[in-house]
């Protein structure tokens, strides 16, 4: 059977009878597959797990390491590698706090990235930690050659967005990844927006980290997020919650840590969600990563071509470098008027503002603007959508100019 004939994503998720839903950067909607799993759970099995010794514990127990091991497949890599969190943020911070950086370090970080795989390493200036900031291209790209150019003996870590969630830009974390393998340093991808959305294997990026969401392209539930950390960086890592379920054992004195993943997942665990999450990257490789990819690159094209075509608006990034989401003015009206009127006029769903990328809309000269208009998609959206989005925005341009 060809990849996706078993899907029918619409009919999975009803409330794409309701709205037109191009805000997938922000989150997606979540199937029913994965809702009745969560269901499942709670109806039938809910119980701790790792913990209790009678069946319905072990079932809970089996279900969710089995999630593990299907979103470690999924990604590359061996189910020690996945560290469950409450979402992407949380995985960043994760590393920024339990990595022993010290006076003098120096971390390179682009100016284009989400406040979540920034303000953690901004925030480790107080320990005396530097911060080398790349400045991305006008398109919103990260030229390799510059972060090669910012590497010294005291760079301890580089880390890059995989795809901008405030532009869409998609940055070459290969090549990167390269350099950071190169000079010895560790390397950290946030693929926040590219995670289920398109390919991604972590050890094709010489990755030690890679922060994901669970409730963005996995299109998993809310509240589920992870951090790969390759066997061979995990010993560096401190845990940031201590408690149950990390720890092998404990006197009144010391303690002993316990193996990885757990001592990294201290206290009782968002089961339902990570139940869910594993039946949703299931549902991700039945319809199929190629499949997925050809229709987003479909779709952001003509996304980008029906913004472009309109007279007075400004469309941010390269029409041949963007993935999955464009970000759009109209010249002189705010993003959020903008936002809202496609919500009253036609039930079309947008995030509008700073996409918490303050230094990214920045770069973008977008700032004093009050932001921007980002539409986003996913498997689930139509060319047919995308038409009425244009039209919409063509009126409510015209409306502006006039
Ligand atoms: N990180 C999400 C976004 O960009 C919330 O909208």
């Amino acid at each position: 059977m060809e990849n996706g004939a078993n899907v029918d994503i619409r009919a999975d998720i009803p409330l794409l009878e309701e709205v037109i839903y191009l805000d997938a950067a922000s989150t997606t909607p979540t199937p029913k597959p994965v809702v009745e799993a969560m269901c499942d759970y709670f109806y039938k099995y809910n119980s701790n797990t790792g913990r209790g010794a009678y069946r319905m514990a072990v079932k809970a127990t089996k279900e969710f390491e089995g999630a593990r091991s299907r979103i470690s497949k999924f990604i590359g890599c061996s189910p020690t590698e996945v560290i469950f969190t409450k979402n992407t943020t949380e995985a960043i911070n994760l590393v920024a706090n339990g990595l022993d950086f010290k006076k003098g370090d120096s971390i390179i970080v682009p100016n284009i990235e989400h406040h979540s795989n920034f303000i953690p390493w901004l925030n480790l200036k107080k320990k005396g930690v530097k911060l080398k900031v790349i400045k991305a291209d006008e398109y919103g790209i990260v030229d390799p050659a510059d972060v090669e150019s910012a590497v010294d003996a005291n760079t301890k870590l580089i880390t890059t967005t995989h795809v901008s969630n405030a532009i869409g830009s998609v940055q070459p974390v290969n090549d990167i990844g390269k350099i950071a393998d190169e000079n010895d340093v560790l390397y950290l991808i946030d693929a926040a927006q590219s995670a289920g959305h398109m390919k991604l294997d972590v050890k094709e990026t010489y990755a030690d980290f890679v922060s994901f969401p669970g409730h963005k392209g996995l299109l998993g539930p809310i509240g589920t997020g992870f951090l790969y950390c390759s066997n061979e960086s995990v010993d560096k890592l401190e845990p940031m919650n201590y408690g149950g379920g990390t720890v092998l054992d404990v006197s009144e004195g010391e303690f002993s840590l316990e193996d990885v993943p757990a001592r990294f997942e201290g206290g009782t665990q968002n089961i339902a969600g990570f139940i869910g999450l594993g039946v949703a990257v299931d549902y991700i490789k039945r319809i199929g990563m190629d499949k997925i990819e050809n229709h987003s690159k479909k779709l952001t094209a003509q996304l980008f071509q029906e913004i472009n075509d309109i007279e007075n608006t400004i469309v941010y990034g390269s029409p041949e470098n963007i993935y999955g989401i464009v970000a759009f003015n109209i010249d002189g009206v705010n993003a959020h008027d903008v936002a809202k009127i496609l919500d009253e006029l036609k039930n079309i769903c947008v995030r509008s503002g700073h996409h918490c990328a303050i230094p990214a809309i920045r770069h973008i000269g977008a700032f004093e603007l009050g932001g921007t208009v980002r539409a986003s998609v996913h498997y689930y959206n139509t060319k047919e959508e995308i038409e009425i989005f244009g039209e919409t925005l063509r009126e409510i341009s015209k409306f502006f100019g006039d």
